[in-house]
């Protein structure tokens, strides 16, 4: 009797421990779920940047309540609102380059906040009220190059600054062609942006929304286009045209004026995420026009910056022609061909689309 009653708390016991480590273990996921989720909800994917001087440090080139509120406030609305609209998105995975070069893919908020960010972040980069060098060596052999001296170089900037209707930015660029070039944008738009037709690294950038200048200079734009270029930081301009010759989204945005592999990507695109989602129609239709298309792009003059990567470029290209006429061969021999074996192919050129042109927006 004595040892069934032992049998019994043993057996008792036991039951306890598991149901113990059931709840430690179910306590721990719920634990691990609510971090996690708390995290998520709390993630800030871009931040704030914060000044390298104090508000008041500014004077009396721009106003301390201005650069308080621009800063905090306004800039500070453009990353709250981008993070809002990319949130749970696979946009949050994004750089904010990415989301600059690809605008057309995305929402209007996209485009408005995320130019907001990067050209307020730009603007207080390249401000400086502490010093007044000028450019070094290299900057201004170029400006020299592209404007005659610097002096033209701030005429043709307050022109630009002075033409834009309204609200938006001046900007000095590096173009595609590696070449400095003045130019201006509405709104929060950019020269990095593929919604815009002179496209390039901006290197300096004046916001001439009212909200920079107001409190100050009122209507008398140009007496605050004068002030900012007084407190330009060149050190950092220098550095920032430096980058960006090197900088591979040059070579981005000159595919984008690419109008071959424009034309290409629209037929692959169609008949790629088509068969995606197991609709093998426009690829049956189309294959004949996405063959024409690979062999117009092999055919293209390649807008690359250097022999290294053109030569990498025609070895893609040459590929991609294969490809697409092997595909157009089992589509066109009358043959019953499986849709597996079409995905398989069309899924090898869309590879090598990505080898050319890197990232691939679906439309
Ligand atoms: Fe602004």
């Amino acid at each position: 009797m004595l040892r069934k009653i032992e049998y019994l708390y043993q057996f008792i016991e036991k039951i306890n421990i598991v149901f113990l480590h059931k709840i430690f273990r179910l306590k721990k996921f719920i634990t691990l779920n609510l971090v996690l989720f708390i995290s998520f909800s709390w993630a800030q994917t871009f931040q704030l940047p914060s000044l390298k001087f104090a508000y008041t440090d500014y004077e009396p080139f721009i106003d301390a309540k201005t650069m308080e509120i621009h800063h905090s406030k306004h800039h500070q609305t453009y990353v709250n609102n981008l993070n809002k609209a990319i949130q749970g998105t696979k946009l949050e995975k994004f750089s904010l380059n990415n989301l600059l070069i690809n605008t057309s893919y995305f929402s209007e908020t996209i485009r408005n906040n995320a130019g907001g960010h990067y050209n307020h972040s730009l603007f207080w980069e390249i401000l400086t009220p502490k010093s007044n060098s000028s450019p070094d060596e290299i900057l201004l052999k170029a400006i020299e190059e592209s404007f005659g001296k610097l002096d033209s170089l701030q005429t043709k900037l307050q022109q630009a600054a002075m033409i834009r209707f309204g609200s938006g930015w001046a900007w000095l660029i590096v173009n595609p062609d590696g070449k400095l070039q003045v130019t201006h944008t509405g709104n929060q738009d950019n020269p990095l942006m593929d919604v815009i037709s002179e496209r390039g690294i901006p290197i300096i950038g004046i916001d001439v929304w009212e909200h920079a200048y107001y409190l100050k200079h009122q209507n008398k734009r140009n007496d605050y286009i004068y002030a900012i270029w007084s407190i330009l930081d060149w050190g950092v301009i220098s550095e920032k045209y430096q980058a960006a010759i090197k900088d591979p989204t040059l070579e981005k945005i000159k595919q984008d004026n690419w109008p071959e592999l424009k034309a290409f990507h629209k037929v692959m695109s169609a008949t790629f995420h088509a068969a995606e989602k197991s609709d093998f129609k426009p690829i049956i239709e189309r294959n004949n026009e996405l063959k024409v298309n690979a062999y117009l792009l092999k055919n293209s003059e390649i807008p690359v910056l250097n022999p290294t990567e053109e030569a990498t470029m025609s070895k893609s290209l040459h590929k991609l022609e294969k490809q697409t006429n092997d595909l157009n061969r089992y589509l066109t021999i009358g043959r019953k061909i499986s849709d597996k074996l079409i995905f398989k192919k069309l899924t090898a050129i869309h590879d090598t689309f990505h080898e050319i042109a890197g990232l691939c927006k679906e439309e």
